[in-house]
């Protein structure tokens, strides 16, 4: 596969110096898992891939946090990450990446370099309760205190990089004020981006999709923080000897909105389908061979299967070779449109 100069230069930046090139450089600390996926009884009528027509679909899925840096901090404020991988009728699979936030950072991938560069981490520091209030009196967010231990983040180049392009806003904003989820199965999920999806009578939709969580979304209180590595431990735990479900919910557009603009929001109000549930039954064990497996594993949203195809977003075709390329780059079990370490020129 060919890499452009833009999908490496964004792969390379986007590497922080508290991770590592042999691991992912973003959503770098993560929990393999397993389960199944039953679609719904309307789903085929709206979407004839294999998945949504065939009664139950093995998945195996990846729960990550958002962050670069390659030390776990369950506990502190993040976007987090649950790749889901469809294992089809025919032998092949498709993937369904999904963060908890909603809406992205940028409308192209020039922006989301754009983006990288300035979001670098820096330095951290105090900022005064004076200038607080006087940023929140001018509507600007206030830049959020550091950790204990917490010595760089891209707080304040993100922030200042939204407070200059209008674009960027809402997702900077939601990301600052995200928290800490009680357990990856109690978070909301976005795949952010918009899909068209072919129904069994042929009409096309243009659709946006979420996973909810049937256990509820809460979050950790942040006074009272849980400590930096509970969240693997919490999904063994739960699935050990229960199942947990999400909800497959499908937004669908209609006209005039946002369709290769992955920065706006639809309106609240758009039709939505419940697709399926997928049922969690297993967490990948503490152990060195499933910890390299799921280390080792290369997702790519715009692995698709006939049915559902990817929308005209820049973004998401992008994301195409900076998966491939950031497989190859760290060595991983080749992505499905890479040729892993060797073709990553
Ligand atoms: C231009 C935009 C984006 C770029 C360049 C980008 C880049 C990357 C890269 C390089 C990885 C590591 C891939 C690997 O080594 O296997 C990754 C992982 C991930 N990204 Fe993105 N990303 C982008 C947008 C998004 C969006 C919009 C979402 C949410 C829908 C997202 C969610 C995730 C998740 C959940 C993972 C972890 C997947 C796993 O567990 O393997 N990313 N991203």
């Amino acid at each position: 596969m060919h890499y452009s100069d833009l999908a490496k230069r964004i792969v390379d930046e986007l590497l922080r110096p508290d991770g590592s090139d042999k691991l992912r450089p973003v959503h770098t600390i993560g929990i393999g898992a397993t389960g199944y996926f039953e679609p719904s009884e309307v789903a085929p009528q709206y979407c004839k891939a294999d998945h949504f027509i065939t009664p139950r679909t093995k998945a195996t899925l990846r729960f990550s946090n958002g962050s670069g840096s390659k030390t776990q901090h369950d506990d502190w404020s993040d976007v987090r990450g649950m790749a889901t991988r469809f294992h089809l009728s025919d032998g092949t699979d498709t993937d369904l990446i999904m963060m908890t936030l909603p809406e992205f950072f940028a409308r192209t991938p020039e922006e989301f370099l754009e983006f990288t560069l300035a979001a670098k981490p820096t330095e951290v520091h105090w900022v005064s309760p004076w200038k607080k209030i006087w940023q929140m009196l001018h509507l600007i967010p206030p830049q959020p205190d550091p950790y204990p231990d917490e010595e760089i983040s891209p707080n304040e180049g993100a922030i200042k990089f939204a407070n200059e392009n209008r674009y960027s806003q809402l997702a900077v904003f939601q990301a600052a004020a995200i928290g800490a989820p009680v357990s990856y199965l109690r978070a909301a999920y976005h795949a952010v981006h918009t899909f068209v999806v072919t129904g069994e009578d042929e009409v096309e939709r243009w659709v946006r999709f979420t996973w909810q969580p049937i256990d509820g979304v809460k979050n950790e209180n942040p006074l009272d923080p849980p400590g930096a590595d509970y969240l693997q431990g919490r999904l063994r735990d739960r699935l050990a000897d229960h199942t947990s479900r999400f909800t497959l919910m499908m937004q669908i557009g209609e006209v005039g909105d946002a369709f290769d603009d992955s920065t706006k929001p639809w309106p609240p109000h758009r039709q939505r389908v419940m697709m399926g549930t997928l049922t969690l039954d297993h967490a990948a064990e503490d152990t060195k061979a499933q910890d390299d497996y799921f280390e080792k594993l290369s997702f790519n949203p715009m692995l698709l299967t006939p049915g559902i195809r990817a929308s005209e977003d820049p973004v998401l075709h992008i994301r195409k070779e900076a998966y491939a390329y950031s497989s190859g780059k760290r060595d991983a079990t080749p992505c499905p449109f890479s040729g892993g370490a060797e073709d990553d020129q």
